[in-house]
């Protein structure tokens, strides 16, 4: 995890070719378990996502007492309690890096008859979790953390719930799913009306599971009482994951991939709807709906990309993807711009201040923004940058170097294995000239 020195090399030059298959949908594994372990009977679950994100989950709900087989190649059995099953567990939940694993628990753990209390590492233990424990509290729970907001939290048990129709400050799918799986043990019905769409991976799963959520443009309803019945989850390859091989290829002359059995669902397709914009080549190829999720093989070829100003609805639906489309951008001709982002100041770092360092450190012409960032396209030097431990920001700036002028080194990379293990050997296999190593 976070505070070891991986280093990333990456030479510059090459492309990427072949077939890949990215590691799997993290916002989708993170449910499977939560679910699954509240249903009633056995959810077996393939393609999970081996991350340490994920596996934060899976682990906090061992520690409450549910029986998960796994993983082994991505295949988990998890052996249901049904909604009131859970136990008090042991200690400290520790949810690493894992903002998801956090946010979501929260409002789950308000149902339970025991209380809890979870950290995190030094990213997560400074991320906002008043967007959660404000409209949590007006639902009648006690979730309390440091007067500053942040984690670690204390999740107070034993406290009746009412459901509240709660209109979104911002667009904030964690937000939301906390809401709504906390409403799973409110009396009456829980609505929440979000600002922009955001990713409906929790609607769409309860719906599997067989409980039933009112969706009605950008409110979605459901009302407590109810049960989850296990199911199977085939979780497709992660599309913020496959972002940085749409990136490479783009980016990189001769490049040619496809990108196998990724998750497309509208809420998350913002990275291919912003680069096709800027002139990327890209093709959706044998969509199908896997489990309740649309899925298909992506292609994608080298480009000559232009600057644009990227349109503010798209920036929810890409939210995850800015550090992999900010070099995009470097490699454009002319501007792009971007605005309306302010919640990429509270991921895992600020993506906004330590995405510009890393590309001023590479000699490409940024300026941050209070809600964006100018990028003007041009040329992209050899350099260090630090990733500030930000999984995403190490692997913008891995496909960055196949179109540097020298070597590029990223320090403190390890936290790529939240999201995305085996990177390096798959970005190796595909033609990225990549080696990490322990570095001082
Ligand atoms: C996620 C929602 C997004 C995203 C995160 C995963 C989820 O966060 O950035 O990586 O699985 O619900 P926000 O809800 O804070 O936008």
């Amino acid at each position: 995890m976070s505070g070891s020195n991986l280093l990333f090399k990456v030479s510059p030059g090459g492309h990427l070719k072949g077939e890949i298959r990215v590691a799997g949908d993290k916002s989708i594994s993170h449910r499977s378990i939560m679910l699954g372990s509240l249903a009633n009977g056995v959810t077996e679950i393939s393609g999970f996502l081996e991350g340490d994100d994920s596996l934060a989950t899976l682990n906090a709900f061992r520690a409450m007492g549910v029986k998960i087989e796994g993983p082994t190649d991505g295949h988990v059995i998890v052996h249901g309690v049904g909604l009131h099953g859970l136990r008090a567990p042991q200690g400290v939940l520790d949810l690493g890096n894992s903002g998801t694993s956090m946010r979501l628990l929260s409002g789950l753990l308000s149902g339970q008859a025991f209380d809890v209390a979870m950290s995190g590492d030094d990213s997560l233990n400074s991320r906002p979790m008043t967007r959660i424990s404000v409209p949590l509290g007006t639902m009648g729970a006690v979730v309390e953390g440091s007067d500053a907001g942040t984690p670690p939290l204390k999740v107070k048990g034993g406290q009746p719930l009412k459901g509240i129709h709660y209109k979104m400050p911002m667009a904030s799918a964690q937000v939301k799913s906390s809401l709504l799986l906390a409403g799973l043990y409110a009396e009456g019905e829980t609505c929440v009306i979000e600002p922009a769409p955001t990713r409906d991976h929790t609607e769409r799963m309860l719906q599997g599971f067989g409980y039933e959520v009112r969706v009605d443009g950008r409110t979605a309803c459901l009302s407590g009482g109810g049960e989850l019945q296990a199911t199977r989850i085939d979780v497709p390859a992660d599309i913020s994951s496959a972002a940085f091989f749409m990136v490479g290829a783009v980016i990189a002359p001769d490049s040619d991939v496809t990108l196998l059995h990724v998750g497309i669902n509208p809420t998350r397709i913002g990275v291919v709807n912003i680069l096709r914009q800027m002139g990327g080549d890209i093709e959706l190829q044998n969509e199908r709906v896997v489990g309740g999720e649309p899925v298909a093989d992506i292609r994608v070829r080298s480009s000559q990309l232009r600057g644009i100003q990227i349109p503010e609805e798209q920036v929810p639906l890409a939210i995850d993807e800015f550090p992999a489309l900010f070099v995009a951008a470097a490699c454009a001709e002319g501007q792009t711009v971007l605005s309306g982002a302010e919640e990429l100041r509270v991921k895992e770092t600020d993506r906004i201040e330590v995405m510009a360092d890393g590309l001023k450190a590479l000699g490409v012409d940024v300026s941050p923004t209070a809600d964006g960032m100018v990028i003007n396209g041009g040329e992209i030097g050899g350099g260090c940058v630090d990733s500030g431990g930000d999984h995403r920001i190490a692997m913008s700036f891995a496909m960055a170097a196949m179109r540097a002028t020298g070597e590029v080194k990223i320090a403190d990379c390890a936290n790529v294995n939240t999201s995305f293990p085996g990177f390096v050997a798959l970005a190796r296999g595909a033609g990225l000239q990549i080696t990490s190593e322990n570095g001082e």
